[in-house]
């Protein structure tokens, strides 16, 4: 198929299709890269790049020659035969991954036929394969072929993590087709994983979904830890040099948020469940994620009694540090709680602008720390961006009406904090109020009513 001469077509640019089209293009591919918003594909075309991701803008920047960006399919498959395909599969109402956008690609793929490789990056659910090759031979497509080869990019190490992978994974049925993907990935040193389709597909759901367990795990053994004056901390540092459990994964918290871990495990137990298989461990996953939310607000509650017209600020509000993503961040459900409880919020994240989000009705979002922490009875550290560590919390503390601190991340000096002057709490640090009545969350019950027996200092 001579793929070193005729481009990789890419089709959708979110963060898996972009940054997979700059890295192919670093690997010295030309690429082509189709996405139906034309806005999109204008700004992408002169230079102006539509997210956020550390090193992405030099990438595209320093390959823009074997570059292209199209909003026509007759123009992409004119020009390639091997499509990758990196276009959303969010959540359905039902649960299950929404594949509206991979079987729109498929049509389109489909009607205009040729000798192609169809290669799914995008995270689609175990049996997907086999309904679009269904779709294909139903529409007679019967050169074009397909491979599984599932993404795992973090945001925020996104390129890091496709030039220099754990693995790279390959289903295909045709072993020739295997060979195909696999020659584009030259230069990038990692153990390769040929396999079927069905498996390709299960180990992208299964890794995430392991890594989820991962932590909620932690966040459960922080929760018992503070019932008995442990720290979750050296804990998870010490299970983490058993190398069969490692070091990853292992940082308590709120819990994870993004646009992969909480869909993507709730489409493998939506996914077990539609082949008659309960996936216990999976609803306690998620049960466990959701309520550590409410569990940073069941603190303040014990601290303060009623957050009836009280102030709290928000340190951070996306999913995690160095990305610009909002989605299923877990301050989404924190702004909302905390306001249910009847208090005002105040918000500063370094990558949200501020004034009104609509993602955040009736929080003042603001263009620092300081601001949102001004006059606030409690501020809650959401995300562990590098620049709170590097707060002046002195004054910050001087700012705030009381220097009630909840570190949602485990990501500050305690110590140093409460040298300070703040009333500092982690999460199942022992910094906490020991044997606390917090089992009003953990037990699920979200209305949170918790004692407010006092703290150890
Ligand atoms: C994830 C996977 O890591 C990646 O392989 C996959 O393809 C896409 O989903 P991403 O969503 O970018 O990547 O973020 P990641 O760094 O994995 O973090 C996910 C969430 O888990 C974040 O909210 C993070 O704060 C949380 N997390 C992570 C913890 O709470 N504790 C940890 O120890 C690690």
């Amino acid at each position: 198929m001579g793929e070193r001469q005729s481009p990789i077509g890419v089709i959708g640019v979110g963060y898996v299709g972009l940054v997979s089209a700059a890295c192919f293009a670093h690997l010295g591919h030309s690429v082509v890269c189709l996405d139906v918003d034309e806005e999109r594909v204008a700004a992408l075309s002169a230079g102006v790049i539509p997210i956020y991701e550390p090193g992405l803008e030099k990438l595209l920047e320093d390959n823009r020659e074997r570059l292209r960006f199209t909003t026509s399919y007759g123009d992409l498959l004119s020009a390639c035969r091997v499509l990758f395909v990196a276009v959303d599969t969010p959540p359905s109402p039902s649960g299950d991954a929404d594949l509206s956008r991979v079987r729109q690609v498929v049509g389109e793929v489909a009607e205009r036929g040729g000798d192609r490789i169809l290669v799914m990056k995008s995270t689609v659910p175990v049996g997907t394969g086999g309904h679009v090759l269904h779709q294909l031979r139903a529409r007679g497509a019967d050169g074009v072929h397909y491979v599984s080869n599932p993404e795992f990019l973090r945001e925020g190490a996104a390129i890091q993590d496709f030039l220099e992978p754990d693995r790279v994974v390959i289903g295909a049925t045709d072993p020739e087709d295997g060979d195909r993907i696999e020659a584009l990935y030259r230069g990038v040193d990692a153990p390769v994983v040929r396999t079927s389709v069905p498996t390709a597909e299960m180990i992208k759901y299964a890794s995430n979904a392991f890594l989820a367990t991962k932590i909620s795990f932690i966040n459960e053994i922080a929760n018992v830890c503070e019932g008995v004056g442990a720290d979750v901390r050296t804990v998870a540092e010490g299970m983490g040099l058993d190398h069969r459990i490692g070091p990853h994964f292992l940082q308590a918290g709120i819990g994870y948020g993004g646009s992969c871990f909480p869909k993507d495990v709730q489409a493998l137990k939506q996914l077990a469940g539609n082949s008659g298989y309960h996936f216990q461990l999976l609803n306690a996953v998620i049960e466990v994620n959701q309520l550590q939310k409410r569990r940073v607000v069941a603190k303040l509650k014990q601290r303060l009694g009623s957050l009836h017209e009280l102030r709290v600020g928000l340190l951070g509000l996306t999913f995690k540090p160095n990305t610009d993503d909002l989605r299923e961040a877990a301050s989404i459900v924190l702004a909302a709680r905390l306001q249910g409880e009847g208090a005002t919020v105040g918000a500063y994240d370094p990558m949200v602008p501020a004034g009104a989000h609509p993602q955040f009705p009736g929080v003042t979002i603001c263009g620092s720390p300081e601001e949102a922490l001004r006059d606030a009875d409690a501020a809650i550290l959401v995300t562990e961006w590098p620049e709170f560590q590097r707060l002046d919390w002195a004054a910050c503390r001087e700012l705030m009406a009381r220097p009630l601190l909840v570190d949602g991340r485990n990501a500050l000096d305690g110590e140093a904090l409460a040298a300070a002057g703040f009333e500092y709490e982690g999460l199942g640090t022992a910094d906490g109020p020991v044997g606390g009545d917090l089992e009003s969350v953990s037990s699920g019950r979200p209305d949170g009513a918790a004692s407010s027996a006092g703290g150890r200092r």
